[in-house]
């Protein structure tokens, strides 16, 4: 390795050492969470499934967090997907929500998920076991249609 390479190398080293004591809080998570859709025992299991490989990271309190994403930068990014994602739709509070908003939440589920939007796109590319195949989101959006009734009734 020439000096140049060597200095760039340090420098970089040095910058990843230093990002790291940049103070940001992950988003808290727990286990126990009362109003959740799944622990609701409504959700047919394998769907119940399905939802918490391939959304609960993102959209419950329920976060699980892999060793890399306490490891910045991956950790700002993380960190911004779990927050928005919490915002928009957060299925440990599911029970909370007033039937209409069910409904257009289950609306927005099938949308997103049969156009292939979620979950994120790099999110299966970190935890394979969330990929979901045509059949798995055909599934799901069978599920959310299913659901919706029940509440319309
Ligand atoms: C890696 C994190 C991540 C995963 C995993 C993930 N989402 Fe999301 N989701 C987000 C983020 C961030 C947003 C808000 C920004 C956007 O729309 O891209 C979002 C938005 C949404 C919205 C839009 C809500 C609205 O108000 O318009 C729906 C519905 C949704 N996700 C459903 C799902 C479902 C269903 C799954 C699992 C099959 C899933 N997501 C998996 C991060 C994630």
């Amino acid at each position: 390795m020439s000096k140049k390479w060597k200095i760039i190398l340090i420098v970089l080293i040095g910058l990843f050492v230093l990002i790291q004591v940049f103070p940001v809080s992950k988003p808290e998570s727990r286990a126990d969470n009362p109003a959740d859709l799944i622990a609701s025992g409504n959700v047919d299991p394998e769907i119940a499934n399905m939802l918490k490989t391939a959304c609960y990271d993102c959209h419950s309190f329920e976060t699980q967090y892999p060793w890399y994403s306490h490891l910045a930068p991956v950790k700002w990014l993380v960190i911004r997907d779990i927050n928005e994602g919490r915002k928009d739709l957060n299925f440990s509070d599911w029970m909370l929500m007033d039937p209409m908003a069910q409904l257009e939440m289950l609306d927005e589920i099938s949308t997103e998920v049969m156009s292939g939007e979620m979950p994120m796109k790099i999110y299966p590319l970190m935890h394979p076991e969330a990929k979901l195949s045509d059949a798995d989101r055909q599934k799901l959006s069978d599920w959310t249609e299913a659901y919706a009734e029940t509440l319309i009734q």
